[in-house]
């Protein structure tokens, strides 16, 4: 008998011709238990690879993905870039590079960062493979088992299998419209405090959060790194939207506040040019940038030569900033599509943020809805989205759900919506049927939504809790 009989896609171990056994058997699972490390017990798969095959049907609108829309870059322009590659430095494109990136690489990303206040020199920065690479590099380089890493709850779903694999026991802070609530994380660094531990780091997402959609207020980042100073602790800021806002003014990162003190900086180009390419950076305080220098000397040597040339050539020919001004119209539209779709179709009791930037909203249904299952009826329907418990590390968000509105069509994100509606409003149905309550009046589409009428910013996030006051 299988014990794995799930079909699998292409490159996940998969079932096409000359790709090898597709099924794992029991004996398979017996025989190679004993070797794994003790580590691998905790890893997890993350949810979006999970999906990835699914999602990349045709007939599925896939609101799952952190998919940025590559047909913005003309493939004209891939074509000439690479023929200058090619031309002019393939010797040097086509062998290994220095680990910590191409100086003339550094340069570019220099740029990219004094275009949201930085000021860091070459030797601030190591080039790295995606900025997940980054992610990984840092729990690679402080993490021992059960070291405790403060983290928001919920958090980037795709630094969960990270932190899982190094073993690290995250805490997660609540948030609020305004990002994390630095006065809990506060509490919770006096509370670990008093159990004789110190986190060994603090993971943020401040600007358009990666999945709630909300911005850290400047007050709370103020705050944050006094706090890191005080206390003599790192903080990982992981920045890939900064310069996606389609709304209001920008807010200094963290690393400009702090001046590369105690903020490890995450970049990555995969937003703002392709994720394609895999090329990310960190910029971090010497000792520690040492320190992820050789970890990722023993993980690939260097970040891909010829795709740092390529960024290089791309910077020469072109100016990154049209790209850019480009993908914030495109993001801005579909970011207003989402909203216009969410307050038609989704049922009264729903809830979601409104954010200012980046690619994300984080939708709320009522409580007794789990959007893991809900999931598996939307699928029916051809439509995905990411179940809010991927976010966390304790089971928490089973009600909640991330969407992605940068890589999705206008009419595709009307129909992705039309059909979460449907699924959602079935389970609200059937609720009320079993229990009696009376379900709220659906919205009309002509109605405000519940975020326009008390905030202009949006953001209410239902999966956080009340503040005492009774405000979100
Ligand atoms: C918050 C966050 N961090 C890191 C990453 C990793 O990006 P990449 O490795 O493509 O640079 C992503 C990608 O979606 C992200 O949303």
């Amino acid at each position: 008998m299988t014990i794995d009989e799930t079909p699998r896609g292409p490159g996940s171990g998969g079932e096409s011709p000359g790709m090898g056994r597709s099924r794992t058997t029991a004996r398979d699972l017996e025989r190679y238990a004993g070797l794994f490390a003790q580590r691998t017990q905790g890893m997890k798969s993350s949810a979006m690879r999970d999906m990835m095959a699914i999602t990349a049907r045709p007939e599925v609108i896939s609101l799952a993905g952190g998919l940025p829309d590559t047909t913005t870059f003309p493939a004209e322009d891939v074509a000439a870039l690479m023929a200058r590659v090619a031309a002019d430095a393939s010797a040097r494109a086509l062998q290994y590079g220095p680990t910590e990136g191409m100086d003339e690489l550094k340069a570019c990303i220099v740029e990219v960062m004094a275009e949201e206040g930085m000021d860091v020199g070459l030797g601030d920065l190591l080039v790295t493979t995606g900025g997940q690479q980054v992610i990984d590099l840092v729990c690679k380089t402080l993490i021992d088992p059960g070291d405790v890493v403060v983290a928001e709850g919920p958090t980037y779903p795709g630094a969960v299998p990270t932190f899982s694999a190094y073993q690290a026991d995250v805490v997660q802070i609540e948030m609020d419209r305004d990002g994390m609530r630095i006065d809990l994380l506060e509490e919770t660094l006096d509370a670990l405090e008093r159990d004789g531990r110190t986190p060994k780091f603090i993971y943020t997402v401040p600007t358009f959060h990666n999945p709630a959609g909300v911005t850290m207020s400047l007050e709370r980042r103020r705050r944050l790194v006094q706090i890191a100073a005080q206390r003599e602790l790192l903080v990982l800021e992981d920045n890939p939207y900064g310069l996606l806002r389609y709304a209001g003014d920008p807010l200094p990162p963290l690393y400009a506040l702090d001046r590369g003190e105690y903020v490890i900086y995450l970049g990555t180009f995969s937003k703002i040019l392709s994720p394609g390419l895999r090329l990310g950076w960190t910029a971090a305080p010497r000792p520690v940038l040492n320190k992820l220098n050789l970890g990722k000397q023993g993980a690939d040597l260097c970040s891909s030569t010829f795709g740092q040339h390529f960024v290089v050539e791309y910077f020469a020919q072109r100016n990154w900033r049209d790209l850019l001004g480009r993908l914030r119209e495109l993001y801005r539209r579909r970011r207003d599509t989402m909203f216009d779709a969410l307050a038609e179709h989704l049922p009264h009791e729903t809830d979601w943020t409104r954010p200012e930037g980046g690619m994300f909203v984080w939708a709320t249904l009522p409580d007794y809805i789990d959007t893991s299952d809900l999931l598996a009826r939307a699928l029916r329907e051809h439509v995905a989205f990411v179940p809010g418990r991927a976010a966390y590390l304790d089971g928490r968000g089973g009600s909640s759900m991330r969407l992605n509105f940068a890589g999705v069509t206008e009419d595709d994100l009307h129909e992705g919506v039309r059909r979460i509606g449907k699924v959602v409003s079935e389970q609200v149905r059937l609720y009320s049927t079993l229990t009696g309550a009376e379900p709220a009046a659906a919205r009309r589409a002509t109605e405000p939504s519940p975020q326009s009428e008390d905030d202009p910013q949006g953001a209410r996030i239902l999966p956080l809790r009340r503040r005492a006051g009774g405000e979100r």
